[in-house]
């Protein structure tokens, strides 16, 4: 067990949208550093499979919360179920999609999207980030994406939430550093989880191999506290590099599109 861990940030943890992929990484590498765990998924199989491992593997406590983080009541039954709890870190890793143009794609979808990706998030730090301020301790680890740095044709909602949780990260880092609350968002490529399989990309010279989680949660925690933003991966780092720095905006775009159309465009 950590205890510098613990004494930094707090003794629990919440990690919504925790029962697969990298909300699953994230719970196992924070239980392994000696943090408590709140686990909120919508399924809660797999999610109690999960804790019972990490209370049998580490000796931590865990609590599991069956919640839509796309709804006011989910979201209040996660604040409900954590009031009594000292909340140091919080972990917003749930995220939508839709792969598609943006006008094949009905209104109540690209809501939705926002609704998980964006009124998720800032109902939880709302909630969470004011006692961390008061305790002078704390840390939020916000999911963003590489989308994020250029528009991304056929996610165009996804990305540019991704983009807002990435403005709002940098933003927090910078806010919430002289209260001791360390705020980073983390920009994953392309990522070996359930929901980057379901979505059956075809793979291209740039993602024939997604990153494993494991790296991806070991680089975001190393980087809480230093940076606002981490791109996992060297690889990825790179061509973030090309994207943002490199290439002018309008060819970034086109690259992104030529990449998102080589991955999901109908055969
Ligand atoms: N994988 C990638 O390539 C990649 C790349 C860039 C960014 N990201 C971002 O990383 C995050 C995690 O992605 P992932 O690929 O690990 O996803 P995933 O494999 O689909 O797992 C998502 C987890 O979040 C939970 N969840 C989803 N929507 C929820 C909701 N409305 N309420 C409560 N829980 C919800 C799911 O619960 P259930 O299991 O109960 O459904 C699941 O445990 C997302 O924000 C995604 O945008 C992923």
């Amino acid at each position: 067990m950590d205890h510098f861990w613990v004494r930094r940030y707090g003794p629990w943890a919440v990690v919504a949208g925790a029962a697969l992929g990298l909300g699953a990484e994230f719970c196992r590498q924070l239980a392994a550093l000696g943090a408590n765990l709140v686990m909120v998924a919508l399924e809660t199989d797999e999610l109690d499979d999960l804790a019972a491992e990490l209370r049998d593997q580490h000796g931590i406590e865990t609590v599991t919360l069956t919640a839509d983080l796309g709804t006011r009541k989910g979201l209040n039954e996660v604040i409900d179920a954590t009031g009594e709890l000292d909340v140091g870190l919080l972990v917003y890793n749930a995220g939508l999609s839709a792969t598609a143009p943006f006008l094949d794609t009905p209104l109540s979808r690209h809501l939705a999207i926002v609704d998980v990706n964006i009124r998720g998030p800032l109902t939880l730090l709302d909630a969470f980030v004011p006692a961390m301020v008061e305790r002078g301790r704390g840390g939020v680890i916000l999911l963003s994406s590489m989308s994020s740095l250029t528009g991304t044709p056929l996610v165009s909602t996804y990305a540019a939430t991704k983009a807002f949780t990435r403005n709002l990260a940098e933003t927090l880092w910078d806010e919430l550093a002289p209260d001791g609350v360390h705020v980073t968002a983390v920009l994953p490529g392309p990522t070996d989880t359930p929901g980057y399989r379901s979505s059956a990309p075809r793979p291209t010279r740039l993602t024939a191999q997604p990153m494993s989680v494991t790296p991806v949660v070991a680089e975001t925690l190393a980087a809480l506290g230093r940076r606002p933003t981490i791109v996992p991966g060297r690889p990825n780092r790179v061509a973030a590099t090309v994207i943002e720095r490199v290439l002018p905006r309008r060819m970034a775009v086109r690259f992104m599109g030529r990449t998102m159309r080589a991955m999901y465009a109908r055969k």
